[in-house]
This record gives C-alpha cells, sequence and structure tokens, in this order.
C-alpha cells in the first residue's frame, strides 16, 4: 500500500469533521460550545463523553481516552493510523495519491514489526483457545488458574492461556498458517536444533505481555512443577518488539485508573498484577522481576507523578529496592512504601482479605520513603552513633536526588526532625552532595560558555518564538528575585499553608517542577547562574550581572534596567497592571509572568507535536501516535488550567 503524503494527511484532517464522525457511533446532544453522549468505550448511564466541534478533539471522561478525529477511529474500530486515515479520505472525498510506493527497505522493515505482531496474536489466542476447547488445556492450565483463585473475567481479561506439554504443538499450528519460520524464531516461540523446530514454551500458564495501546510484545510462561530446578517462569526473548527494561506488564489495563487516582502501584510479578486487579485495585503495573528501570519509570511518569512501591514481606531484596527508590526520586517523582506482613506479596494478602480490607490496609501502610528507609535501617543501629551517622548519610543522598529545589527542602526537614538534627548541618551536607552531583554530570564533555562579543549563532531558529514571555519571567526573576513573597502551598498532611519564600525560589520551583528550561541561550546562561547560587543559599541582587564577564549577560541586565519603562510599557498592556505598583503587586506580577511564561512553553509544544504529525505522518507506529495524541490533549488541559489561573491573577 503507497504511503499517504503529509500535505494529504493534513488535508484529511482539516476536512474531517469531528462530530459528524463520531456522531455515526454516539448519539450527541448539544451541551453549551461541546457534544455530549454515552461514552461508547463503556457502559455508562450518565454521559461523560464530550466532543468539542471548535477544538476538532473528544474526551471520554470514564476512560481517560481522548484525542483527535483520527485517535477516535482508531480507539473505536481499532483501525491502524493509515486506515483511519483512509476512512476518513474515503467519507470526506479527498483524493489519495497512489503513486508513492514506500522503499523497499522501509517496506521490510514496516513487514517485520508487523510480522512479529501479528505473530504473537495469533499465538495468545492459541494459548486462550486451548484454555477452554484442549483437554489438556482445561484439565491442567483452567484449573490451575482456579485453584489460584483467578474469576473468569479476568483470566479472559488479561489473554491468560496455556501452551501444552507437546514439543511442536503451537510450531505446527504456526506453520500451518504460513507464517515464516524465520520470525517464529525471532520472536521466540519457535526454537531450531539440529533442523528440528519445537516450542519455547511447554506445559505452562502462559501470561501475554501487552503494549501501553495493547499489542501483545511477548509472553510470560509459568510452570506448574514444583521443582526448584526449573526456572519457575519463561520469558520471550528479547526482540525488536520486546525490550524488557521498557515495559511495565499491566499497563495497558492500569493506565486509565493511574491518570484517575494519580498514583500507581508497583509490584513485582505479573500474579500481584492480576490478583489486586481482581481485588478492584487497578492502578498497577509490575516490573517483572527486573530490578526497575529509568525507563519504566518515565513511562508511569506520563500518566502520574506519584508511585507506590508494594514490598513482599521477606526483607532479602529489600535493601537492593533501595537502588529503585533513588531512581524514582531521580526522576522528579515522588515515592512512597507498602510493606507487606511477612511471607505474603501483594498477590497472596490482596486474595487473603477482602478488597476492602486491602485498601484499607494500603491506606494505613502506605509510609514515604524517609521513614520506611528510616525504619528498616534503624532496626540495625539505632543506638550505634557511627551507623547512626552513616544512616543520616545515606538519606541525605536520597535526598539529593530530587531534582526540585523545595521538594528537596521539605525532605531535608523531615530528616531533620525524624534524626533531631540540626537544620543547618543537613542543609550543608545536601549543598555538597549537590554539588557533587553537578560536578559528575556536567564535569563530561560540558563547555565553559566563553564569553563573546558576537552573538552566539542560534543553531536552529524556533519555530515559535515565546522569546517575550522567556524575557518577561527572567526580568521578574532578576529584579525582584531576592524579595520574598508569599505563596500558598501543600503540606505533607495535605493542607493548605502560607508559606514565605523568595521570587527567586519561587520561580526556580516553578521551572524544575514543570522541567522547563529557557531556550534563548543568554538566558540559559542567567538561569544556571541563578540557580546555582540559590542551591548556595545566595540571592543575587540584580546589579550583579550587570558586572560579569558574559557580555551578552550583561546587556541583557542594563537593557532589563534601562529600559524598565519600555518594556513595562508592554508589560501594562498585556497584564493591565500599571508599572508603578508592579512592585507592590509582586505577587501578581511574578505569578502571572511564571504562568504566561507556562503557556507559552505549552502552546511551543503543541504546535511541535502537530509538526511531528505531520512531517511522521507516514512512519509513526500507532503507539507513537497514541502517545504523542495523548500528550496533546493533555496539554490542552493544562493550558487551559494554567489560563484559568491566569485569568483569574489579571482580573483581582
Ligand atoms: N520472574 C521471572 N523468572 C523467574 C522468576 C520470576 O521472570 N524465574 C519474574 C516474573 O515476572 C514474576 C516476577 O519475577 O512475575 C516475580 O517473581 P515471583 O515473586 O517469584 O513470582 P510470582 O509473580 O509471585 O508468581 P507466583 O505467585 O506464581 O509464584
Ligand atoms: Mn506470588
Amino acid at each position: 500500500m503507497a504511503i499517504i503524503p503529509p500535505h494529504i494527511v493534513d488535508d484529511i484532517i482539516q476536512t474531517a469533521r469531528i462530530e459528524e464522525v463520531i456522531g455515526e457511533f454516539v448519539q450527541l446532544k448539544r451541551a453549551g460550545s461541546n457534544l455530549k453522549g454515552l461514552s461508547p468505550f463503556t457502559d455508562e448511564k450518565t454521559p461523560s463523553f464530550v466532543v468539542s466541534p471548535a477544538k476538532q478533539i473528544f474526551k471520554c471522561f470514564s476512560t481517560g481516552k481522548g484525542g483527535t478525529v483520527v485517535s477516535f477511529l482508531m480507539e473505536k474500530e481499532h483501525y491502524s493510523y493509515p486506515e483511519a486515515l483512509r476512512w476518513l479520505a474515503d467519507k470526506y472525498g479527498v483524493q489519495i495519491p497512489e503513486d508513492k510506493p514506500a522503499t523497499k527497505e522501509e517496506l521490510e522493515a514496516i513487514s517485520e514489526r508487523e510480522s512479529l505482531y501479528i505473530i504473537n496474536e495469533f499465538a495468545k489466542n492459541h494459548f486462550v483457545s486451548n484454555l477452554s476447547e484442549n483437554d489438556e488445556g482445561k484439565k491442567i492450565g483452567q484449573s490451575y488458574f482456579i485453584e489460584r483463585g483467578f474469576r473468569q473475567d479476568i483470566i479472559e481479561k488479561f489473554q491468560l492461556g496455556y501452551c501444552l506439554n507437546v514439543s511442536d504443538d503451537f510450531t505446527k499450528a504456526a506453520l500451518n498458517k504460513g507464517f515464516k519460520l524465520e520470525y517464529l524464531e525471532k520472536v521466540g516461540l519457535t526454537k531450531t536444533k539440529d533442523d528440528r523446530h519445537f516450542d519455547f514454551f511447554r506445559g505452562r500458564v502462559m501470561f501475554p505481555i501487552h503494549s501501553v495501546s495493547g499489542r501483545v510484545l511477548g509472553f510470560g510462561g509459568r510452570t506448574l512443577l514444583n521443582d526448584k530446578k526449573i526456572a519457575k517462569y519463561f520469558n520471550s526473548p528479547e526482540s525488536i518488539i520486546y525490550n524488557k527494561s521498557e515495559i511495565l506488564y499491566g499497563l495497558h489495563f492500569s493506565k486509565g485508573d493511574i491518570i484517575k487516582y494519580d498514583n500507581c502501584f508497583l509490584c513485582e510479578g505479573y500474579t500481584d498484577v492480576i490478583s489486586m486487579f481482581q481485588a478492584g485495585i487497578q492502578n498497577v503495573v509490575s516490573s517483572s522481576g527486573t530490578s526497575l528501570t529509568k525507563e519504566q519509570i518515565r513511562l508511569v511518569k506520563r500518566y502520574t507523578k506519584n508511585i507506590t512501591i508494594l514490598y513482599d514481606g521477606d526483607a532479602a531484596g529489600i535493601k537492593a529496592s533501595f537502588r529503585g527508590i533513588d531512581l524514582i526520586l531521580e526522576e522528579g517523582l515522588n515515592v512512597k512504601i507498602v510493606l507487606f506482613p511477612e511471607g505474603e506479596d501483594p498477590d497472596s494478602y490482596a486474595k487473603s482479605v477482602s478488597s476492602s480490607e486491602l485498601e484499607q490496609f494500603l491506606a494505613e501502610h502506605t509510609q514515604d520513603f524517609i521513614s520506611f528507609k528510616a525504619d528498616l535501617l534503624l532496626k540495625e543501629g539505632e543506638n550505634d552513633p557511627i551507623q547512626r551517622a552513616e544512616l543520616i548519610k545515606e538519606m541525605m543522598h536520597s535526598v539529593s536526588l530530587i531534582p526540585d529545589q523545595i521538594t528537596r527542602n521539605v525532605y531535608m526537614k523531615s530528616v531533620a526532625q525524624r534524626f533531631e538534627m540540626n537544620e543547618d548541618i543537613l542543609t550543608n551536607e545536601l549543598i555538597n552532595n549537590r554539588k557533587e552531583l553537578i560536578s559528575k554530570t556536567t564535569n563530561q564533555p560540558e563547555r565553559r560558555v566563553e564569553p563573546t562579543v558576537n552573538p552566539v549563532p542560534e543553531e536552529k531558529k524556533p519555530r515559535i518564538n515565546d522569546d517575550h514571555n522567556e524575557k518577561d519571567l527572567m526580568r521578574i526573576l532578576m529584579l525582584y528575585g531576592p524579595l520574598s513573597i508569599s505563596v500558598e502551598q501543600l503540606n505533607e498532611a495535605g493542607k493548605k499553608e502560607q508559606i514565605e519564600t523568595s521570587v527567586a525560589e519561587l520561580i526556580l520551583h516553578e521551572l524544575n517542577v514543570d522541567e522547563l528550561v529557557f531556550e534563548n541561550p543568554v538566558l540559559h546562561r542567567i538561569h544556571k547562574i541563578i540557580a546555582e547560587s540559590v542551591a548556595e543559599n545566595v540571592l543575587l541582587k540584580s546589579s550583579y550581572f550587570q558586572k560579569l564577564e558574559d557580555q551578552e549577560i550583561v546587556r541583557f541586565a542594563t537593557e532589563i534596567e534601562m529600559n524598565q519603562y519600555e518594556l513595562s510599557d508592554n508589560w501594562i498592556v498585556k497584564h493591565k497592571i500599571h508599572t508603578n505598583s508592579e512592585k507592590d503587586k509582586l505577587h501578581q506580577a511574578v505569578m502571572s509572568s511564571i504562568y504566561s511564561f507556562k503557556v507559552g512553553k505549552i502552546e511551543k509544544r503543541i504546535r511541535e507535536i502537530q509538526q511531528i504529525m505531520i512531517d511522521k505522518s507516514d512512519s509513526i507506529t500507532d503507539e507513537e501516535l497514541m502517545d504523542i495524541l495523548a500528550e496533546q490533549v493533555t496539554l490542552e488541559q493544562i493550558k487551559r488550567l494554567i489560563s484559568e489561573k491566569l485569568g483569574r491573577i489579571v482580573i483581582r
């Protein structure tokens, strides 16, 4: 099939009307500027499915699904991206020229991946049908699941199956079906020895491992024998579609609830995920026995910033798991821990109590990482001063990894309280640790920025210019950085409290939490200088920058001092704030500047995403596309929220 040229993709998307297309599947009624109906993705009684004709997107509040007209067709009709586009082109009479065949290599690459997916899908169905239709499957596989207490609907949901204890049952079926031996081997389902082909999985219950969008990437197969010499699980080998360190078992099923509850439970095994689901806790994934990776944490980060690790009661692996906690902190996520009673894992515990007891247990036993580590380590050396000191250092090491400064400080205070330590000493420790960390990460090829008179040539001109917002925020940061400001903040108990902080710390915090940077190279350098000094508890006055060697910084610093009035002119028009009172209305000025900066970044990212979809429209995989669309919808939501806040600040 020929590839659809990007400008045609654009045409199709421009022409299609989301309200018309969805109207073919869902009865929509007007609700303000939107349309509303019953979600086609769940069985609901009250409409929570919204279509915005103005924005040309949909959002299903029951399932968390949302996106463009193309994503709707992919979700609802299980079309691939090109299939959805062709459907729309057909409906709206957009001609697709069929004259641009893909290159041979492209076709081969696509077809290998696709073939492996198709084979896995076939294998999954084969194993599933063994369970209900084959005598051995029923007698052995099905009864194993029943004995373990897995409900039928859960077995079906997770597409559990069974592979016969016959040397080549699956391989034979697959070859008969016409699948290439080469691909069967690549996906790891068939092994070849002395020209004989046999099944990799035999006489095991099968757990398919799904991608985020539900494609089968590989399998875990559990033996039914109680023989210590046999590996309990066999897993599919790595392949172009199965990369263990980038997959979380269960995420396909749990992502909706992870978003809904803004938390992700992380456990170790396939059966843990399944039993938690069965008990009604559906925001859960498993790292499947491997030690947690950065990639896995980043997967979770798309849906929530909160991870709760569920640890088995046997303490053997717990200390090794400290590494996982540190990794999560380093990625800027919040981590909590639940320790199960000795000898229990989430699977066994979930089955031994009722759903509400499980929920209560989780709620009551969730600890933050400080008290978790402290409890464990204190057991060993509560009264030994040397061990106690080591422990505090160990805790402060973890705290130092947290990228956001204010969060870091909150935890530092918590350590100080817990160990009755002087905060200044811990602050010092923190600063030293941070310095070490920074020098570790920057010692590599980071070049010192040489002060130049010639402006640094911009390699690529950013397509969308939010330079104005950047300059405005930097102006506030430099002019008012050391002034103190009072902001509302949630404390550890989740209660709002007013805290006093400096404008500089507040702005750095706001940039940090959203991982935002200045793109303008000069502002980027200034940001770095300010961040480094704040880390050492020094607040720089604006005059400081005029004395630097870096002439570009000096120029900017002078500009904001001298042209204060000119810049502020703009400011007055934009934010209806009178210049003289900018300092008086400091809170208002700072907040609206931060929000404008954020809205600018979001708008820029949305435009980038749209560009990616156009640029890559013919090579994009379904999964990439779904991710991109999900990001787009989230960004629109965030933008709306921020714009609302901004509106309130400006008007108030
Ligand atoms: N695992 C594996 N290979 C093994 C043992 C374990 O890949 N030989 C992985 C599996 O993903 C497994 C997870 O590590 O789910 C946790 O291991 P374990 O706790 O031993 O298994 P459970 O999932 O608890 O399985 P069961 O309850 O059936 O014993
Ligand atoms: Mn178990």
